[in-house]
């Protein structure tokens, strides 16, 4: 499946993406495999791996392009690579998750995708903001007077699961359980994939399809004004089947859950460490929508997707065959000096800011307008009722992995006006 890969080809810089190293800072390591040039071989993930901006634009935007491996190898090789990743012998998790409108293309995926596109528009979004400043504001007064919080656990935990939790239709009480079963499926998806996490994945998956499916049920008897209606229409109207009704919801919590969780955890780290880029969002709150465009280029949450080929392709002047894999380091090239003046700077007005933290091409991100608005009214609302804000722990700690980027934990102190 892979273009012959030479010993020039393999990486001289050193890269582990599962490092203590890494976790705490993979921009040198981006910077390096930027500097280099081209795109470099990584051996553990049989992949092409592209760090440039001009690069990782060019594959995500061509059409030869694509995620899943369906037309362009036999169910025997598609076999052996779910083995080789330790992918197989999870029925749901392969049904339901390895299986989704973001890994599907074509035909199928213009389905699916135009299921649900009309409900993740600038206009249908804004129209949650009430909800999200009720339900923010509320999750502030009870932790007003604490002095110290987890930034990440007791707040920004709080925030996304409940948003996606209400769009879709999951009732408020059982918003907490979201998290627990998207972390649980989202982990597998990352460099380690033990069989221990593994048997995590496909536990949760099944309880959150048995959820699903119950809710479903439910709706099926009286219909709310929620995504969960709106699918079993499209289900009724034959534009999906019932498989692809599940994935859908499964996918659109694990898509935005986490990452939002990340990204305010690393967007609040950011302003901290940058204390005169927070003084100027207090002094002019207006600028509050490209300081959160700025967060998502900064650490960008979701870091790294992939793409095949489905005819041989020319790169920076070699080939590469029909079948290739190409890693798209979205978090390298959003710090590219080439695309953006004073890239390692942390610049709340910068402007233009195109960034490629939300992909591009035909997967780019439906969730971008709800995850941008949760953050805006996140930040917004701190800034506003609290004017002492500082780091407790100096360096907090980040997730290891190639996939994901933010803080496991945030302790800050809080004073009110
Ligand atoms: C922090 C927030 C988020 C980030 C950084 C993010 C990032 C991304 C990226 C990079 C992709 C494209 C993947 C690729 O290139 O292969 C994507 C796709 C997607 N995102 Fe998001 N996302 C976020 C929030 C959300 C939210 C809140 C939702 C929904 C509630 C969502 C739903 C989706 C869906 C459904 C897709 C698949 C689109 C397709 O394949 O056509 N995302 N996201």
């Amino acid at each position: 499946m892979t273009e012959s890969v030479s010993t020039r080809d393999q990486l001289e810089v050193t890269f582990a993406p599962l490092s203590p190293d890494f976790a705490r800072d993979p921009y040198p390591t981006y910077k390096a495999l930027r500097d280099k040039g081209g795109l470099h071989y990584f051996e553990d993930f049989d992949i092409w791996l592209a760090s440039r901006f001009e690069d990782v634009s060019a594959i995500v935007m061509d059409k030869r392009m694509v995620r899943s491996l369906e037309d362009i190898a036999t169910a025997e090789e598609i076999a052996r690579i779910q083995r080789a990743g330790n992918w197989h012998d999870m029925p749901n998790h392969s049904r339901f998750v390895q299986f989704s409108l973001l890994d599907s293309d074509g035909a199928v995926h213009d389905r699916l995708r135009r299921q649900v596109f009309k409900l993740f528009t600038p206009a249908m979004i804004a129209k949650l903001r009430d909800q999200i400043q009720t339900y923010v504001d509320k999750l502030f007064d009870s932790l007003a007077d604490r002095g110290q919080i987890d930034f990440v656990d007791d707040l920004a935990a709080h925030v996304p699961g409940h948003i996606i939790g209400r769009l879709l239709g999951v009732p408020d009480e059982d918003c907490p359980q979201l998290r627990i079963w998207s972390e649980n499926i989202v982990q597998f998806f990352d460099v380690d994939r033990s069989n221990e996490r593994k048997r995590i994945a496909e536990t949760n998956t099944t309880e959150f399809y048995e959820y699903l499916t119950a809710l479903k049920h439910e709706r099926e008897r009286s219909p709310k004004d929620d995504l969960i209606s709106v699918l079993i229409e499209a289900e009724r109207a034959g534009a999906m089947n019932a498989d692809e009704f599940i994935s859908t919801c499964m996918l659109i919590l694990m898509a935005g859950h986490g990452s939002t969780i990340d990204v305010l955890g690393s967007g609040m780290h950011a302003l901290l460490r940058f204390p005169e880029q927070m003084a100027r969002l207090r002094q002019d709150p207006a600028l509050i929508q490209t300081a959160v465009q700025e967060m998502f280029r900064y650490e960008s949450p979701l870091p790294f997707f992939h793409r095949h080929c489905i005819e041989d392709v020319e790169i920076g002047g070699r080939t590469f065959a029909r079948g290739t894999k190409f890693g798209l380091l979205y978090g390298a090239a959003n710090r590219d000096p080439k695309q953006f003046e004073n890239a390692d700077a942390f610049d709340i007005g910068r402007s233009p800011n195109r960034h490629l933290a939300f992909g591009g091409g035909v997967h780019f991100c439906l969730g971008n307008h709800l995850a941008r608005l949760d953050m805006d009214i996140i930040f917004s609302t701190l800034l506003r009722r609290f004017p002492t804000i500082a780091l407790v722990d100096e360096q907090p700690e980040y997730k290891r992995g190639l996939s994901v980027r933010g803080p496991k934990k945030l302790q800050i102190a809080i004073r009110p006006a």
